[in-house]
């Protein structure tokens, strides 16, 4: 493949609006992860320990490798596989480098396989959050959702749907226009969610879950669940926030994107906690119960609560919103690839990827009914394999190799050029955590990881 042939950067795409690399991260990063995913791992782990060392992962290890990616996009402007290649042969490195790109797309794919089926459910629950079955309980209303297989078919079928159709409309029509309309929507519903817990919950208790600091129950799993938390959160070591990164114009500052990215995310998951946990406690429920938590726990107080057949519907679109927004930039990245390099169109390449995607997706829904005991990756049943390959994987080895990529072998100029904008401390202090601190943290989790 031929780089330079295959997309120069004169012809390359750039975000029309100043904000819109900020939105569309941020639509990226703030998602099921932040929602759905963030308020039951504080649950599992036990609330405010969780939420400390949370914020460390993001500081010390997300925010370097957020810099790092869309560092080596923008200086590229190439998609994550190409980009990769071309930093490293830039810096006078092999162009095998461009592995971690292809990990990204890979682990991309898998990943919007089974988000897809759970984006499917929080749509098929507006619906049902407006209208309750109240003969069942909202335990046996979840078991009927994930019991049929047709339905959760359906819905993934509308969810790969819209992806596809957003990301065949091209980056600005399709992805920037969709992000513009869909964050400010997400922020207000977000409010609403926030103020209804304020009326309605216990707020005090809620605050005092999430942030009085319980280090009894951290272990080394909480140190895990955490940093993994904080990478799939952050999109991060799969080439999305990359891919953004290389339609970010040039004169826009890292650091400061960075930052407003990383805390745009984190104040998303902490507002969400605000608007679950109040409830939780108001109506007496147990906050671990993993996955189910919002759907299970929340639906019976919707159905409980004043003007529940409202907020309950603005609850899951809001979920629905936020999972749309992550999943484009799911699918960007490969159909990106396949468009700069002339193999198919845009609208060909998201139809196909949307396709395989889809299929892949088959094998999570099953796994939510009669496959629930087949197993693949260990004791694992098919979705659980692909989280576990994902999660604990892939994931942090594109991240670590990102990391180790920008620290040890990506030009110090190039970098530094990249981070013009912003002072020499910021560039210094940057280099010494992408270095050193970054990829060990992450290495040794990953390790723990493979060892336990
Ligand atoms: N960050 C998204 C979330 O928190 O739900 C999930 C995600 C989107 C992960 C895009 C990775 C990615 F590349």
């Amino acid at each position: 493949m031929n780089i330079s042939s295959s997309k120069n950067i004169s012809e390359s795409v750039t975000w029309v609006g100043k904000w819109t690399f900020v939105l569309a991260a941020a639509g990226s990063a703030v998602g099921l992860g932040n929602i759905w995913g963030f308020s039951y791992k504080v649950g599992e782990a036990g609330g405010s320990a969780f939420v400390l060392i949370y914020l460390g992962c993001i500081l010390v290890v997300g925010l370097p490798i957020m810099m790092a990616e869309i560092m080596i996009g923008r200086y590229s402007q190439h998609s994550p596989v190409s980009a990769m290649k071309k930093a490293a042969i830039d810096s006078g490195k092999s162009g095998y480098w461009q592995s971690v790109g292809w990990t990204g797309l890979f682990s991309g794919v898998l990943i919007l396989s089974f988000y897809s089926v759970l984006a499917g459910i929080c749509i098929n629950y507006i619906g049902i959050a407006a209208m309750p079955n109240t003969d069942i309980s909202s335990f046996e209303q979840y078991a009927q959702v994930t019991g049929s297989p047709s339905t959760l078919f359906f819905w993934h079928s509308i969810f790969i749907g819209m992806n596809i159709a957003i990301i065949a409309s091209g980056v600005i029509a399709g992805i920037e226009r969709m992000v513009r309309l869909l964050m400010p929507i997400l922020f207000i519903l977000m409010i609403v969610m926030l103020i209804n817990a304020m009326i309605n919950g216990d707020f005090n208790a809620g605050l005092a879950y999430l942030f009085t600091p319980d280090f009894s129950k951290v272990n080394p799993e909480t140190f895990l669940s955490a940093m993994g938390q904080a990478f799939f959160s952050l999109s991060l070591g799969m080439g999305s926030i990359m891919c953004y990164g290389s339609y970010m114009r040039k004169s826009e500052d890292i650091f400061k994107t960075s930052l407003t990215v990383a805390g745009l995310d984190t104040l998303i998951a902490i507002l969400a906690g605000l608007a679950i946990f109040p409830m939780i406690f108001a109506y007496g429920m147990e906050p671990q119960q993993g996955t189910g938590l919002v759907f299970k726990s929340l639906l019976t107080i919707f159905i409980e609560m004043p003007l529940g057949n409202i907020i309950g519907p603005a609850f899951f679109m809001l979920l629905s919103i936020a999972a749309l927004s992550s999943a484009i930039s799911l699918l960007e990245p490969s159909v990106a690839y396949f468009e700069e390099n002339n193999i198919f169109s845009r609208s060909a390449a998201a139809i196909i990827l949307g396709l395989i995607i889809w299929f892949v997706g088959i094998g999570s829904i099953l796994s939510l009914n009669s496959w629930e005991n087949e197993y693949f990756l260990g004791e694992r049943n098919f979705m659980d394999s692909i989280i576990y390959l994902t999660f604990n994987i892939l994931m942090p080895l594109g991240g670590m190799l990102v990391a180790i990529f920008a620290g040890w072998f990506f030009k110090p100029r190039l970098a530094m050029e990249e981070l013009s904008a912003a002072n020499v401390n910021i560039f210094k202090t940057w280099r010494f955590f992408i270095k050193f601190v970054s990829p060990v943290l992450v290495a040794s989790v990953f390790i723990y990881q493979l060892l336990g």
